[in-house]
């Protein structure tokens, strides 16, 4: 009997889908000069959705030059980045796979190498600890975004959505997971402003809230999927502080606002550690879509599902090794596993 994971059904705000299997979204840094979409990053999606992924994640794509952090990665903020993903989203649209541009600004875990000379932003002033592996330099001393400057930075996520729809993808993820600026105004080990965007959760939860309500009233609950993290390994496993708390705040406002789709990531970390104890928290007070994951294998994806945990199953690194994943586990064919060295190629 073929398993739940693989039939069709049908998702409230996602529409048809294929199966219950989704690319979640990775960073491969094999964008051009000009931070476009290449031919090669087209056919590393096309050759996933050909392999019948019902939705894909693409990649963090960077809303605007400010909102950088990487080595060449995908930008969204001009008309010849939109026009260079148009390609892609018509290959992957071929084969009935939806594909979601997922919305991306570093904030402080940056250095102005890759913001045009000038600052980060961030929830503070305070640089991030460590080194930026990307220049081997420490991060920047971020400048913290004054009222006005939160709302450029609300209008820059507007913009970026606008050109990604352009470029025909289905829907958009906002990033507000994984230490970056949304999570930066979360975190109360982060964020020490004493304006009405920190301090209280409620006050830490208002950029997120703000933001996420301006983008479902442009683009709809069907096209908005918010990424969040609330417990992750980057470097040492993490929770929000005032972990309850803050989902009892933030789960029940983005009700309110419209949203109804959430990304749960745990980042890299035991999925049953992190999100998955989460998402159960979450499941008593958040009745619509729920996707997560993070290399589950083919009976815990089915017992999430069954247990309404979970409606889609995330999947990166084993998606990345394994572009045939769907057929493999229909078939029972062992996994490739992933390794490092394949983040040299894109293939
Ligand atoms: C190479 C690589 C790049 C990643 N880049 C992103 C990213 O751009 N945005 C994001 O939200 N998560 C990113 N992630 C996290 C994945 O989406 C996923 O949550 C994580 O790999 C755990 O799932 P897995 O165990 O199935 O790989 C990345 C992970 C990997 C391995």
């Amino acid at each position: 009997m073929k398993s739940i994971i693989l039939k069709p059904y049908q998702n409230e705000f996602l529409g048809h889908m294929k199966n219950r299997v989704v690319m979640s979204a990775m960073s491969r840094s094999f964008s051009d000069k000009n931070h476009l979409c290449t031919d090669e990053i087209m056919k590393y999606y096309e050759l996933r959705a050909k392999n019948n992924m019902a939705l894909i994640i693409t990649e963090g794509v960077v809303i605007h030059p400010s909102a950088d952090g990487y080595n060449n990665v995908p930008h969204m903020w001009n008309n010849n980045q939109s026009e260079s993903w148009k390609k892609t989203t018509t290959a992957v649209h071929k084969f009935n796979t939806k594909i979601f541009c997922q919305l991306w600004h570093c904030g402080r875990i940056s250095h102005q190498d890759y913001t045009g000379g000038i600052p980060p932003v961030s929830s503070t002033d305070k640089a991030a600890e460590g080194i930026n592996r990307q220049n081997n330099k420490p991060y920047s001393i971020p400048h913290k975004l004054t009222k006005k400057e939160i709302l450029e930075v609300y209008d820059m996520f507007i913009k970026s959505g606008e050109l990604a729809i352009k470029a025909g993808f289905d829907g958009l993820e906002l990033h507000f997971g994984h230490g970056y600026l949304v999570d930066q105004f979360l975190d109360s080990r982060i964020n020490d402003r004493t304006d009405e965007y920190g301090g209280s959760i409620e006050n830490r939860c208002r950029f997120a809230i703000e933001l996420t309500k301006l983008m479902i009233t442009k683009f709809g609950p069907n096209k908005i999927i918010i990424r969040i993290s609330p417990s992750r390994d980057m470097g040492g496993i993490y929770d929000w502080p005032n972990l309850n708390e803050m989902i009892n705040y933030i789960i029940p406002e983005l009700n309110k606002i419209g949203l109804r789709m959430l990304d749960i990531s745990c980042a890299r970390a035991n999925y049953f550690e992190t999100s998955g104890r989460i998402i159960r928290t979450v499941r008593k007070i958040w009745p619509y879509v729920i996707i997560g994951g993070a290399s589950l294998t083919i009976n815990e994806a089915e017992e999430e599902i069954k247990n309404n945990y979970l409606d889609m199953i995330t999947w990166g690194r084993y998606i990345l090794a394994n572009p045939d994943f769907v057929n493999k586990i229909e078939h029972n064919i062992k996994l490739i596993e992933f390794d490092r060295d394949m983040l040299n190629r894109l293939e």
